[in-house]
């Protein structure tokens, strides 16, 4: 047995490969986090080693305090995930208090775990509050269709949902909620992390502007179909207005009392904030 061999690290992995073969991840660009069960805690203590020193950081979480989060690393590429995971992902302990994380395995030579951490631990924190803890996984992609999106469609919560529900039957079906937007920020840090988890106690998707997708669920093949439905959207979106023109004004779209429908027919719950 080999830490390779334990189901969350090869839904871990395997999300990380999918996202490559998307294209969603150049150079180091993206990041992926996975909240432990328990079982799957003592199933991966055996390959902890001596544990690192306590780092802080700049947010404070006390809800997941305790928590463990697979993590990819910064600076580290999605492609050399599969072939290298020792060099590229890691495990780390969130102290009890939620404000420190130290290194238990993984992230060898001296790596550190993504730069977007506390944006990750801050969703985490939010998103599990929110699902009564069913939440477990936090994904950020580079996503062309929707940063392309985000230099024509106005930044609001409203603007972008609309448009992505209209794109596609099942987009509402997906995310009913909506996604919420961020405008530009610097990448990393407290301020983006704390942008974003504001958003995350409403939506499970967020885009950054100029920047890429940020999304969470319960498990790798939720969160991934969430950003590829989303991201698939942006670019039907993109595509159909570059074929008209450059215009909105369609010969044909999915009307809100279509929308409002599925969600009836589906027995979901839309947020009515965004249909007329
Ligand atoms: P990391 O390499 O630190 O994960 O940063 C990549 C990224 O996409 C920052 O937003
Ligand atoms: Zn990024």
């Amino acid at each position: 047995m080999a830490i390779n061999d334990l189901g969350f690290f090869k839904g871990f992995t395997r999300m990380c490969e999918d996202g490559w073969l998307q294209g969603w991840h150049e150079r180091n660009g993206g990041n992926l986090t996975y909240r432990l069960t328990d079982d799957e805690v003592a199933s991966a203590r055996p390959f902890f080693g001596e544990p690192r020193p306590w780092v802080k950081m700049g947010v404070t979480g006390e809800n997941l305090g305790g928590s463990f989060f697979l993590t990819t690393g910064s600076g580290k590429f999605f492609r050399n995930v599969c072939p290298d995971p020792e060099h590229s992902i890691g495990i780390v302990e969130i102290n009890e208090a939620g404000d420190s994380y130290r290194i238990m395995w993984g992230l060898e030579g001296d790596a550190r775990p993504t730069s977007e951490f506390e944006s990750h631990y801050m969703n985490h924190c939010v998103a599990a509050a929110r699902t009564n803890g069913a939440d477990r996984v936090i994904y950020h992609a580079h996503t062309p269709g929707v940063i392309e999106m985000s230099f024509i469609v106005p930044l609001t919560d409203r603007d972008f949902t609309r448009r992505l529900w209209q794109m596609m039957t099942e987009c509402v079906v997906v995310f009913p909620a909506g996604v919420g937007v961020v405008p530009w920020m610097v990448p990393g840090g407290p301020a983006i992390a704390n942008a974003s988890s504001e958003l995350m106690k409403t939506y499970d998707t967020i885009v950054w502007a100029h920047h890429g997708l940020f999304a969470a669920g319960p498990d790798f093949d939720t969160t991934f179909g969430l950003a590829h439905t989303v991201e698939k959207a942006a670019q039907l979106y993109v595509a159909a207005r570059a074929a008209n023109g450059g215009s909105e004004d369609w010969l044909n779209k999915i009307e809100d009392a279509g929308l409002v429908q599925t969600c009836h027919d589906f027995n979901i719950q839309i947020n009515e904030a965004f249909v007329d």
